[in-house]
Formats: C-alpha cells, sequence, structure tokens
C-alpha cells in the first residue's frame, strides 16, 4: 500500500520576521492559500488515505502542526527529541509504517515546497510508485530542469532512459546523484545539460530504504531499531530520548542517495519550487502593474518593484520606493533591500545573540 511522509522538521530563518523557531517556513502561509504543510497534505490527501499519512518534525512543532490538522491522529505526528537532519527522520518513519505494513510503498516529501497543478503530482506519485513496485529495490525521484548553477541543491545526472510509453513522463535511470555540489562543479553540472536538480521527494519500498540505510548507515539503523523496539511500550519516549540523540545527524541525499545503485529519475510534470526567501513571493504570485508583490492591506504612492507583506489588515503605506522588502508581523517588522536579502540570516544570528 502506498504511505506518504511528510518530513517537517526544518528551522528556516531567511523569511523572518515571519519565521521564528517555532515557526519555521512550513507553517508560513506564504501565499494566502493555507500553510505550507497543509498544502502539502492536501496535495497527498487524494493519493493515500489519511490515515497512512505521517508526519515527522520536531518535538516543539508538535503542537502547533496538530492545531493546523486537528483531524490526524496523535500518532500521526513523529516529534523528534532533537535535530538529526532527514535520514533519521526518513528511517524511523520506515520503522514504523513497516510494522502494520512490512510491504509498503512510501512516498517522502518535504513539508515546505510549491507544487502545482495537484492532479499532475499526484499522476506521477501514482506513476513512481509503479516503478518502484516493479523493481527490487528501486528509489525514485523527481527531476527538476535547472534554471542556474544552485549550490542549495542534489543533481541528479541522467542515464539511459526508461521512459516505455509516450503518454508517461520522461524517465531515466540515474548515472549519479550529488548532493550540494559547490562553485565549478555546480556550474559543470548545470552546463552540461545532462542534470536536473534534486526535487527532495522520494519514492521507494520501505525495505528497500531500511536496507540501504543498513549497509551505508549501520550505527544510525541500530538506534533506530532500539526506537522501533520500545515503540508503543512505556519506554518509547525515554529510549526514542536516549537513542535518538546517539545518532549522528545526516540528510537522506548523503547518507544514501550519493550511493544507491538502482535510482530512477521522473522529469516532474508539475511546477516545483522550493520558496527559499522572500523573493520567491515574486515567483508565485502575479505582480502589480509597477511589478509590485503585495500580500497586504497596501497603498503604494511611486513605489515599485517591492515585495509587502502584513499579517492581518494592518495597513502599510509606501512612498517612493523600489526594490524593498516589507514585511510585517505582529511583533516585528522587517524593512530590507531585495539586494540584501541573503542577509537576513545575519540579522537573525545578531537578534539571537542579543538574546
Ligand atoms: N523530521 C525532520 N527532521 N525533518 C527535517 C529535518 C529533521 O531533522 N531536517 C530537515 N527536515 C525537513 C525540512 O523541513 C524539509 O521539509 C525537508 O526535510 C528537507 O530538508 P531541508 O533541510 O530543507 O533540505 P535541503 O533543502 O537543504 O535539501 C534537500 O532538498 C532539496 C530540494 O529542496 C535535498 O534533498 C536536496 O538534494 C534537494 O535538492
Ligand atoms: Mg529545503
Amino acid at each position: 500500500m502506498l504511505h506518504a511522509v511528510i518530513m517537517a522538521g526544518g528551522a528556516g530563518t531567511r523569511f523572518w520576521p515571519a519565521s521564528r523557531a517555532g515557526r519555521p517556513k512550513q507553517l508560513l502561509d506564504l501565499t494566502g492559500d493555507g500553510t505550507m504543510i497543509q498544502a502539502t497534505a492536501a496535495r497527498l490527501s487524494d493519493l493515500v488515505d489519511p490515515s497512512r499519512i505521517l508526519v515527522v518534525t520536531s518535538q516543539r512543532l508538535v503542537e502547533p502542526i496538530q492545531q493546523q490538522f486537528p483531524q490526524l491522529p496523535a500518532a500521526a505526528i513523529v516529534g523528534e527529541p532533537c535535530k538529526r537532519d532527514t535520514a533519521p527522520c526518513i528511517g524511523l518513519a520506515a520503522l514504523l509504517v513497516s510494522r502494520d505494513d512490512p510491504e509498503a510503498i512510501m512516498v517522502v516529501m518535504p513539508s515546505d515546497h510549491v507544487i502545482s497543478p495537484e492532479a499532475s503530482f499526484q499522476s506521477a506519485v501514482r506513476y513512481g510508485a509503479g516503478l518502484v513496485a516493479e523493481s527490487e529495490n528501486r528509489i525514485v525521484t523527481f527531476g527538476i530542469q535547472p534554471k542556474y548553477a544552485a549550490e542549495t541543491f542534489g543533481y541528479i545526472e541522467r542515464g539511459e532512459s526508461l521512459t516505455s510509453d509516450s503518454s508517461a513522463p520522461p524517465t531515466f535511470q540515474v548515472a549519479r546523484f550529488r548532493e550540494k555540489p559547490k562553485g565549478d562543479v555546480a556550474r559543470e553540472y548545470f552546463e552540461s545539460g545532462n542534470f536536473y536538480w534534486n526535487s527532495g521527494i522520494f519514492i521507494w519500498k520501505a525495505k528497500t530504504i531500511l536496507e540501504a540505510l543498513k549497509r551505508h548507515e549501520p550505527e544510525m539503523f541500530a538506534h533506530l531499531e532500539a526506537i522501533n523496539a520500545d515503540w508503543g511500550t512505556p519506554q518509547q519516549a525515554e529510549t526514542f530520548q536516549r537513542e535518538f540523540a546517539a545518532i549522528q545527524g545526516k540528510s537522506i541525499d548523503y547518507a544514501v542517495m550519493e550511493h544507491h545503485q538502482d535510482v530512477a529519475v521522473i522529469e516532474a510534470p508539475f511546477l516545483w519550487d522550493d520558496v527559499g526567501n522572500w523573493q520567491s513571493l515574486e515567483r508565485l504570485n502575479d505582480a502589480d502593474s509597477d511589478g509590485n508583490t503585495v500580500l497586504a492591506n497596501h497603498l503604494g504612492i511611486d513605489t515599485k518593484d517591492c515585495i509587502i507583506k502584513a499579517d492581518g489588515d494592518h495597513l502599510i503605506v509606501t512612498l517612493g520606493m523600489s526594490g524593498t522588502i516589507v514585511v510585517h508581523t505582529e511583533d516585528a517588522t522587517l524593512v530590507a533591500d531585495k539586494q540584501r536579502e541573503e542577509d537576513i540570516r545575519e540579522v537573525v544570528k545578531k537578534l539571537q545573540a542579543n538574546g
């Protein structure tokens, strides 16, 4: 059966002041259509029964996530006691899913991407699940046509074609998976035209990913098995805390994807955006006639190419501004030059240092 796992433990600081430690990107409504994690779950709901959706997040986010999904049973949201990146999150999810369904196929996805239209995503996942079912150890990924030599994504090199019929999206055996290459390598991959960006969405049999983790990360796997052994017993919380803390953090991309032999990539037949910063809002919303992206009650006079966002009805007035980001929240307001957006990380560091 098909199961879905939503990874939602990421921190994220680039959306300050909307994002905070207790409210990272996945819990934000950046487009006015609900929060990113709500959109993720909605997109999965036609594919898998809600009883087969598992959300894995950090302990501190369990409650805010529960509030966004009052219909999900408490057991469907797992809160990790500390942050150990995506490999342990995925390994634990695979063990939990396998308890009731040893033949489970899982679609694992981030909680903080914009994907549309839903129907293309859903048919692509059904097709991908079919490719997983027909092969012993196959992992299926979704590839995005790269737009520049990004250093923040994994790269997937196309091998031989696996496209079987003309109605299916282009599909290839993966020749190589390389997580977040730097400078020259990223440029070489981008310019070669043979690589996709990794979308971060994976499909596999639970037993395939468990075998791969056991092989490539035996220590991590042993800790995860110990957690699974006590799951549902009075020792669950204590064992989870102890064994999870003992794991060395690693992402699934480094732990498994760079080593696994049988990986297929489907060229994503849907629009995908990882919404990395405030400027991504310009790609996701129509601008007004002066090039402003406005998600607020706003009056602009001689204002162009700005991004304006405010919670609630708060009125923002801009006069003689261009290329500026204004984000107003209940207790903090950002006014920043668009060109300096990357430095928001530094702002957050400074604020943290000042307590
Ligand atoms: N439960 C849990 N625990 N979830 C986590 C953790 C963790 O410790 N760390 C990250 N996540 C969640 C994030 O919330 C996000 O939804 C997803 O896992 C991916 O983590 P990121 O930290 O955002 O990864 P990335 O963006 O640097 O890289 C991954 O995604 C790229 C596409 O956006 C990789 O898979 C890249 O190869 C890929 O290109
Ligand atoms: Mg990410």
